[in-house]
Parts: C-alpha cells; sequence; structure tokens
C-alpha cells in the first residue's frame, strides 16, 4: 500500500473526496511525495470554477529523484521474462476495470466531460488498451539474418530505458495508456508529465497500477510545460520521449530530443477532413458527423472532423439535419447521466474557441449556426459552456478552416468535383485523420490511398482504439501509437549479435 492518508481501498466513488485526497502529490518509487519545493498549484471543475484539489508543481528538482528512481528501477524490471511483464500489465487492466466507474466520476469532474459519452468510455477504453498491451510480452521479437557460412547473426529487441511521457488533458487517461502499457511491456519504466487541467485521475490510475507494478516502473509528476516537462525531456537518463499535445511545443520537445539524440514520438493534432458523398447512407453519415466532430467531447479532439465537405446535391439537406441532431444534444452537469455535451477544459482555451466563433461570425458570407441549449442550471453558471457551433460560407483561409480549434466548431462546404475536394482535404498543415463515407467502394478506397492522413476510415470514424495503428504525417506528428508494431518501433531498439562458430 501507498502511504496518501486515504481510509477507502476499493473504488472510491465519491469523486470530490478522492480529488481531495489525492492533492499535492507525484508519485516516485511507489510512493506519493510532494513536490521538492513544497510548492502545490489549484485544479478546477470548468462545471462551476470551484477548485477541486491541488497538484504538486514539480521542477526539475522533482524530476531528477524521478528518473533515476526510475532508472534503476528499470535495471530489475527489464530482467523479468517478457511474457511476465505483460501478465502484469494485464494484471493492470482487470484493476482498472474494477475503477471505471471511480475513475469515470473522477475525470468528468477534473475535466468537465460528460459521464456517460465520454468519461466512463475513455475509462473502459484504459482498460482495453492495457489488456491489449498485456497480451504482447511474447512478440517482441528479433530476426534471424543469413550473413556468412559458420556465423548465426540475429537481432534481438531490447528496451530504451527510462521514457518520459508528456500527455495532454482531452483523454489524459487514454493518452496516458497508450504510452505506459507498451513502454513497460517492452521492459522500459516510465516517467509521465501530467497535463496542468487535468492531473489528479491520471495520478489515481498511477496509483492503483503501483499496487501490481514494482516501484519505480510507473512514476508520475504534475507541474507546468517549461518548468517540469522541460527538463524531463532534457534530463541525460531519458532514453525516449514520448508526446502528445499541441504542435508548438511538439516541435520544443522534438528540438530537446534532437539535442540528445534520442527517439521522439509526436501526436500533435489535425484538422481532419469528412467527404460525405450524395451516394452515401443519409442517417447514418449524419450521425456519423455529430461523433466524427467528437461534439460530445466539446470537439476538444486531435482527430475531430472539423472540416466537412458534403457533395452539393445533399448539402442544404445535410446541414439542416445535422443542426437538428446537435441541437437536441444535451449540454449540462457533466455528472449527469443525461448530459451529452459538457465543458470546455479551462479559460485558456475557452477564451481561445470563443475567439474563434467570433472570428466566423465577423467572416463577410459566413454562417454560424449555435445549437444546443446552455444550460438552466443556476450551479453551473460560472461553467465554461460554448454551443456547439456549424459553420457555412466560410473561405478556404479563413483561421476557423486552417487551424486546430480543439472546440465544438465544425465548418461544412459543398463540392463538386472529386480532384477539388481532395486537394481542399489535404490543404491544411495537418495530416491526422479523415473520413470518406459513400457506397463506392471505389471512390472511397481511391480517396484513402490519396488523402494525406495517418488514419483514413470509410462509413466510419472511430476513435483511438487498441490494436489500431494511430498517428499523423504532416505537422500532425511523428511514429504511431496503439499497436503492437508502435510497441516494437518506438519503445525498443533492435541489437545484433553475431557468433562466428566456424
Ligand atoms: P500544450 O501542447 O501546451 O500541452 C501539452 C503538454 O505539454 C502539457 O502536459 C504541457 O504541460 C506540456 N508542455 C508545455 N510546454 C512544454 C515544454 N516547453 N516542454 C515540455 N512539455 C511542455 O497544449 P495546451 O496548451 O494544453 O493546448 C493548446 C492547443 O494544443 C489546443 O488548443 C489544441 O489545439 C492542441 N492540443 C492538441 C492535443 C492533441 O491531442 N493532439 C491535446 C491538447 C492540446
Ligand atoms: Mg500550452
Amino acid at each position: 500500500m501507498l502511504d496518501r492518508p486515504t481510509t477507502v481501498t476499493g473504488p472510491q466513488l465519491d469523486e470530490r473526496a478522492l480529488a481531495a485526497s489525492l492533492s499535492g502529490f507525484h508519485l516516485i518509487g511507489g510512493r506519493f511525495v510532494a513536490a521538492k519545493s513544497g510548492k502545490t498549484f489549484a485544479v478546477v471543475n470548468p462545471a462551476t470554477g470551484e477548485e477541486i484539489g491541488r497538484a504538486a508543481e514539480g521542477d526539475a528538482a522533482d524530476v531528477a529523484e524521478a528518473v533515476e528512481v526510475a532508472d534503476a528501477a528499470q535495471k530489475s524490471w527489464a530482467k523479468i521474462a517478457a511474457r511476465k511483464r505483460g501478465q502484469l500489465v494485464g494484471q493492470c487492466a482487470a484493476l482498472l476495470r474494477e475503477h471505471v466507474e471511480e475513475l469515470a466520476r473522477l475525470i468528468a469532474l477534473e475535466t468537465g466531460k460528460a459521464l456517460r459519452t465520454e468519461s466512463r468510455v475513455e475509462a473502459n477504453t484504459i482498460a482495453d488498451i492495457f489488456e491489449f498491451y498485456g497480451g504482447l510480452g511474447g512478440e517482441l521479437k528479433g530476426e534471424s539474418v543469413p550473413f556468412a557460412p559458420n556465423v548465426l547473426s540475429v537481432t534481438v529487441r531490447e528496451p530504451l530505458g527510462v521514457v518520459g511521457a508528456i500527455i495532454p488533458w482531452n483523454v489524459p487517461m487514454l493518452l496516458m495508456a497508450l504510452k505506459v502499457a507498451p513502454a513497460l511491456v517492452a521492459g522500459n519504466t516510465v516517467v509521465v508529465k501530467s497535463a496542468e487541467e487535468a492531473p489528479l485521475t491520471v495520478l489515481r490510475v498511477c496509483e492503483l497500477l503501483n499496487r501490481i507494478l514494482p516501484p519505480g516502473c510507473y512514476n508520475m509528476l504534475s507541474g507546468f510545460g517549461p518548468e517540469c516537462g522541460a527538463p524531463l525531456v532534457e534530463h541525460p537518463k531519458v532514453r525516449k520521449v514520448t508526446f502528445t499535445g499541441s504542435a508548438e511545443v511538439g516541435r520544443i520537445v522534438s528540438k530537446a530530443a534532437a539535442q540528445k539524440l534520442i527517439p521522439v514520438t509526436l501526436e500533435l493534432g489535425g484538422k481532419s477532413p469528412m467527404l460525405v458523398f450524395a451516394d452515401c447512407d443519409f442517417e447514418k453519415t449524419v450521425a456519423g458527423a455529430l461523433t466524427s466532430m467528437r461534439f460530445t467531447r466539446q470537439g476538444q479532439s486531435c482527430t475531430a472532423a472539423s472540416r466537412i465537405y458534403v457533395e452539393r446535391p445533399i448539402f442544404d439537406r445535410f446541414v439542416t439535419a445535422m443542426a437538428e441532431r446537435v441541437d437536441a444534444m444535451v449540454m449540462g452537469d457533466p455528472l449527469d447521466e443525461k448530459t451529452d455535451i459538457g465543458t470546455i477544459i479551462s479559460t485558456e482555451q475557452f477564451a481561445k474557441v470563443q475567439r474563434y466563433i467570433d472570428t466566423g461570425l465577423g467572416t463577410a458570407g459566413a454562417t454560424g449556426r449555435a445549437c444546443a441549449a446552455m444550460p438552466s442550471d443556476p450551479a453551473l453558471k460560472k461553467g465554461l459552456f460554448i454551443r456547439p457551433y456549424i459553420f457555412t460560407g466560410l473561405p478556404d483561409d479563413s483561421p476557423l478552416v486552417q487551424d486546430e480549434i480543439f472546440g465544438p466548431v465544425t465548418c461544412i462546404f459543398p463540392f463538386d468535383d472529386v480532384e477539388a475536394v481532395l486537394a481542399a482535404a489535404n490543404g491544411t498543415e495537418f495530416g491526422l485523420a479523415a473520413s470518406v463515407w459513400t457506397n463506392n467502394l471505389k471512390v472511397g478506397l481511391d480517396l484513402a490511398h490519396r488523402i494525406e492522413a495517418g488514419l483514413v476510415q470509410i462509413n466510419q470514424n472511430l476513435v483511438v482504439q487498441a490494436n489500431l495503428s494511430y498517428g499523423g504525417v504532416k505537422s500532425s506528428g511523428l511514429g504511431k501509437e496503439a499497436s503492437l508494431e508502435s510497441m516494437l518501433e518506438h519503445f525498443m531498439h533492435k541489437k545484433t549479435i553475431m557468433v562466428n562458430y566456424g
């Protein structure tokens, strides 16, 4: 057991009490510890504006301790047989499943994501991710290489050492799981730096899994980017960095990793196009547009279909049907089962999204339809709620069309010509995901090959799943996550061993 003062050992369904009890700690070497500076910062419920807890404010001194501990632990973790490491990671999945409801409530409180539509889904998915990787311990294989008579030449895969993982706030448990589970199975140990907006739920995940994993394998720091994230990337004993967040910070992280000549994986968001042809299954596609745009996550998704191109014969009908559907969604208390749409994460993001909406509304020729009613509950008066917006009539070079807004704002355009819509789809700096909706597979597959993106789906648009190789091209990032290949290629290196027996 860890030494955090608590009286509850099973799932803790009082999310406020849990948030309070997690306050003020990093988790290093299996123990809760305060920041060496003694500093903490506020964690705020975005639905009410109230402080729900505090997070330890880490800096280079905390990073140094966590990395040393992780480095020492890695030596013995790597000696555990690979399948046994996998079994332990699989046991983590089972424990996470027991705590799904607890984690879902806590993340809803901390991030404003609705319990039914988002938070519970995320909590279940992380268990899936750990379960998936837990089964892959036996797959860390190398090759034998024909070289010369009387020479046996083989490659073996080895872990990299200590992995530094930096995560954002939008799906923090999931994005952490995509890094931690494969890193551990591969024989690395991990130091995670959580996002300043969402440090508590991921800390709870780390606490739970430290009941199973040997101390020091999975460590968690909270703190700000330049003060805590940067020293983690720069620490000489961190041998791999994996980052999810903005392209801007991704470039900084990549530069620092390049100075150390260490590998880096970057997942940096997108501006994902959705292409809708007149021959699509109309109802399925309208429903698909709602899920593709991740309206239930307030659009705070790197794969959000924030540009929707609809073939002209069905354009008006599509916009109307989509607006009606979004209008029927319920915005409200994230912890209420009736709620479809919760809040934006922070006042900073709120202001950013609002600026884009104002720009759109002020653009000549553009129309912005605001959908779904604001919540009426006075307790949510200070909540960071933004009505979903559907824009039409925007020019291609509008910032709403080019930038990742990370809010409930999508732009819809009519199109007449496949080549023109393909050029538009490829016309941003991003290349993460895309979807094509048509009953003509020839058209769909041709576009799937020609769209610049790491993931293209036809007639569906799922979020990240275990076993689905995931990651972008262009400014959307480097490297893949969520698959066997991503573990082998990004968390291990291959050593060649040759034996001359002649
Ligand atoms: P961010 O990129 O600033 O933060 C992501 C993580 O990086 C956080 O843990 C942060 O503390 C850390 N970080 C910041 N500066 C750092 C540095 N110099 N060195 C090391 N780590 C550092 O993202 P932010 O400010 O939360 O959101 C801004 C925009 O980024 C969003 O509006 C959205 O467009 C995009 N974004 C994309 C995400 C994705 O899933 N790809 C997730 C979150 C944000
Ligand atoms: Mg930032």
